[in-house]
């Protein structure tokens, strides 16, 4: 069974208590219940992972190279800073769907720019916590034809 690895940034651990009228009531247990349940429907294993400490999150990445079938990744705030998460993300070599649960379009502009995105095969914006699980869906598609990254 292909190992699907869902990585969360930083403060989403404070899920459904942060800013609510933004990110909603579910917490992050909730969102990996969800994800637990879609990869089980798909016949993929989930690693569910967060964490507030960016080397953590880049180590989490370099661990995927050559070990699971794709990264689901919300990024949170390092979305719009970090220049090592991307690279990071690209010697993983793996495919990447990037995920928000909030439309980051249509609030801040600095929350307008994605590093990640540069090297996403798809990115997710303003679905709610639904969007990880339609990540997973696609990453499942994905699999089943055999699609590479479109441009
Ligand atoms: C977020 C959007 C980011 O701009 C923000 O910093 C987050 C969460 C989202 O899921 O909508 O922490 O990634």
């Amino acid at each position: 069974m292909p190992t699907l690895l869902v990585l969360n940034g930083p403060n989403l651990n404070m899920l459904g208590l942060r800013q609510p009228e933004v990110y909603g009531r579910e917490t992050l247990a909730d969102v990996e219940t969800l994800c637990r349940g879609t990869g089980a429907e798909l016949e993929l294993s989930i690693e569910f992972q967060q964490t507030n400490h960016e080397g953590q999150m880049i180590d989490w990445i370099h661990q995927a190279r050559g070990r699971v079938a794709g990264i689901v990744i919300n990024p949170g705030a390092w979305t719009h800073t970090s220049v090592a998460i991307h690279d990071a993300l690209i010697a993983a070599e793996v495919p990447v769907i990037e995920v928000h649960i909030s439309n980051v379009h249509r609030r801040e502009a600095f929350r307008h720019h994605s590093y990640v995105s540069l090297v996403a095969t798809a990115v997710l914006a303003g679905f709610g916590t639904h969007g990880y699980a339609l990540a997973i869906r696609h990453f499942a598609h994905l699999q089943r034809t055999a699609q590479g990254d479109l441009p």
